[in-house]
């Protein structure tokens, strides 16, 4: 590439970005909805909680996941008053630590496990075992022995031979003595979401739940109110994640509560409750624009509402399971810049690569699913003109993005932070040790304070369990 007096990012034709990134007005700013409530910047330096992301950087290092505790707070009571009448399940495999599942309860919601580990930390953090939810397609005997033993609220069975597991656990009472379990029953509605559409199919090849549409779910209903350990209490549909359009929700919930009517009828039994499940959809770019949870919760009163009246059925008591939409926006990660590179491309355009001192063992969401992340310089403002950029970070493989098109200044260089906005559920949550990296740290700030909620991995903790 041929020198320029302005500098190698001036000297080519810059690469474009996908339709939707437009040109900043100021390369500075802070898109506001992508950020947790209180960020801003002051002086150029990125400030969340009151605590500027230069100094924490200084006293915990980098890479660092950090969760406005104030913002996560908001989210999740935002959720628990717009859905007044409903119960709030947090789904913890978005993101669960001790400290946020006491959160959790403290802001009166419920908590959705998913595994042996996350019930453990329910668990320690003391959160009342009638508000804990479990699922999972595959529990083990071990860990629905646990969930009986400890009490649980209720435990979603996905497969006939869950339901035989149940009944046997507590028909012989080898779980500490309790003889009952309270289940629901996860059906597949035949809907499939995802981000802006959903599909609508008659069956569903997947391995969650029971269909419908094959008769199974009723099966399973019939096999659990024949047993008498089992309590059942209803019927949950979960149809994805990370969904903005209502549709879907209101043909998987006609058909839910086609089969709630058709129990009522033929086995002569109400179920007292409906679970409509999570998915709720954030916004990790300027091209999402994601409902409220008070819209949100209009939207499906209504639709549950009017196909209860068409049917001539009681409101059952319906609950739900958001995890993204609570802990997704209240978390970004900060990181190090160590070395920025001009590739020059056919045609000779030149794509700006920015590593970072972290990448896909703490966001495997660019890799995994092609997920469009955002970020923002966080230790300084600059004059440079914006530059199409791409973030990597620093692991053996060419697929290791962190934000695939953002604009940075152009004078980005090592030694400067960079955050990432709306990382806080399904991050931390599936972080690996890949290139045996350690995992980095959740650092909670509110009020000027920062909190080390769950510690950086160190040398020593992966050397540990290597015991050959
Ligand atoms: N309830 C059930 C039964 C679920 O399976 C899930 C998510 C949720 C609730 C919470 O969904 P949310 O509100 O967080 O969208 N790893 C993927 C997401 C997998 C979601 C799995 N189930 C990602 O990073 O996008």
């Amino acid at each position: 590439m041929r020198a320029h007096e302005a500098g190698w990012a001036h000297a080519a034709v810059s690469v474009r970005g996908p339709a939707w990134l437009r040109d900043p007005d100021d390369v500075n700013a802070l898109v506001p909805r992508l950020w947790p409530a209180t960020a801003r910047k002051v002086d150029g330096a990125l400030e969340i909680g009151g605590v500027a992301l230069p100094d924490l950087v200084a006293q915990h290092g980098s890479p660092a996941y950090v969760l406005d505790e104030a913002d996560f707070r908001a989210r999740a009571r935002a959720f628990r008053d717009a859905f007044g009448d409903y119960d709030v399940y947090y789904a913890g495999k978005a993101f669960l630590c001790t400290a946020v599942a006491r959160w959790i309860a403290e802001e009166g919601l419920s908590l959705d496990v998913c595994s042996g580990g996350e019930l453990a930390v329910a668990e320690r953090a003391g959160v009342p075992m009638e508000r804990v939810g479990f699922h999972g397609n595959n529990k083990t005997e071990a860990e629905l022995a646990r969930a009986i033993e400890l009490g649980v609220g209720r435990i979603v069975v996905d497969s006939f031979h869950e339901i035989e597991r149940l009944a046997e656990l507590v028909s012989t009472g080898s779980t500490n003595g309790e003889r009952t379990a309270r289940v629901m029953v996860r059906v597949t509605a035949g809907v499939e979401a995802h981000t802006h559409e959903y599909i609508a199919t008659a069956h569903e090849d997947q391995k969650f739940g029971f269909s419908i549409a094959d008769g199974s779910a009723a099966e399973a209903v019939r096999q659990i109110h024949e047993s008498p350990g089992l309590e059942l209490l209803g019927l949950h549909s979960h149809i994805g994640s990370q969904i903005f359009d209502s549709a879907g929700f209101e043909v998987a919930a006609r058909r839910v509560l086609a089969l709630h009517a058709q129990i009522s009828d033929e086995v002569g039994v109400v179920m007292p409750e409906l679970d409509l499940g999570g998915g709720f959809g954030i916004a990790y770019t300027t091209q999402d624009d994601p409902s409220d949870p008070a819209q949100l919760a209009t939207e499906l009163t209504k639709i549950v509402t009017e196909e209860c009246g068409a049917r001539g059925l009681d409101v059952p008591r319906l609950s739900i399971e958001p995890g993204r939409a609570i802990v997704g926006p209240a978390m970004c990660t900060v990181y190090d810049v160590g070395t920025v590179k001009a590739v020059e491309l056919d045609g000779g355009a030149v794509r700006t690569y920015v590593s970072v001192d972290g990448g896909m063992s703490d966001n495997i969401r660019t890799a995994l699913y092609d997920a469009d992340y955002s970020c923002t310089l966080a230790n300084r403002s600059s004059d440079a003109p914006a530059l199409l950029s791409r973030v990597v970070g620093k692991h053996c493989e060419a697929g290791d993005i962190v934000v695939m098109d953002e604009f940075l200044p152009g004078d980005v260089r090592p030694g400067d932070l960079l955050a990432v906005p709306a990382t806080g559920a399904y991050c931390r949550s599936m972080a690996s040790n890949y290139n045996h990296a350690v995992r980095p740290p959740v650092i909670a700030v509110a009020d000027g304070v920062a909190t080390v909620l769950v510690r950086r991995e160190t040398l020593e903790d992966l050397l540990a369990t290597d015991v050959g």
